[in-house]
């Protein structure tokens, strides 16, 4: 094909993939959120997942709310996942990323390094192997080496306990139908999470291009 028919084509398709996009992602305010992100973007199923992240994680911080847990590990269990609406691999450390210039260095800590320690059981917190990884990976599966370093450094470090709360409200049991409300954690997202004022994609820190990229994330470039 040629340089010229190939181009065409590009921006037909960018031109197409823009029209489904304008469908698809409802609009965000012009200095968006953190709610805005969870009511018109987590709330919705993304990059295959068999369910919404952002109604996984406040499912999380209610359970961490109930049993009486700090205000930052309820805010830590409301962010741990974000990272997958983003992207599936290592969305510990993407996650950590992503809300590292707003949140206390103990919680982006906490959330980089659940990942790891799902694969690593606790009897001493009551935190047991995931069947669903049974499922998952198969019997006798062995985390990558990454994971398996990543778990031995978090395991001797003094806030290993609040990354492990994280995976202690970790449940996947929830209806996946419902569609809970950010609502109850607002007063602690507003003490604990520092919103830019140009709002979250718009604030030059090195992650603002990942939110620009959630607010639109089937741009063509
Ligand atoms: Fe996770
Ligand atoms: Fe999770």
């Amino acid at each position: 094909m040629s340089k010229a028919g190939s181009e065409e084509l590009f921006h037909a398709g960018a031109h197409a993939v823009a029209s489904t996009v304008a469908l698809a992602w409802s609009p965000l305010p012009e200095k968006p959120t953190l709610a805005d992100f969870f009511n018109h973007r987590f709330n919705r199923v993304r990059n295959n997942l068999p369910f919404a992240p952002g109604n996984h994680v406040i499912q999380s911080a209610h359970l961490a709310l109930k049993a009486g847990q700090t205000e930052e590990t309820v805010l830590a269990c409301l962010l741990h996942d974000l990272g997958l609406w983003l992207i599936k691999p290592d969305h510990g450390w993407w996650g950590a990323q992503l809300i590292e210039p707003y949140v206390s260095e103990k919680v982006s800590w906490a959330i980089r390094y659940h990942q790891a320690l799902r694969f690593y059981p606790d009897p001493s917190v009551g935190y047991e192997y995931p069947e669903m990884y049974v499922r998952m990976f198969g019997q006798n599966y062995k985390p990558a080496s990454h994971i398996e370093a990543a778990y031995k450094h978090a395991r001797n470090h003094p806030w290993y306990m609040a990354a492990r709360l994280i995976t202690l409200f970790d449940d996947y049991s929830f209806d996946k139908s419902a569609t809970p409300s950010i609502e109850p954690f607002l007063d602690i997202i507003g003490r604990h999470f520092k919103q830019p004022k140009e709002g979250l994609g718009y604030d030059n820190t090195p992650v603002a291009h990942m939110w620009r990229t959630m607010i639109d994330p089937d741009r063509p470039v």
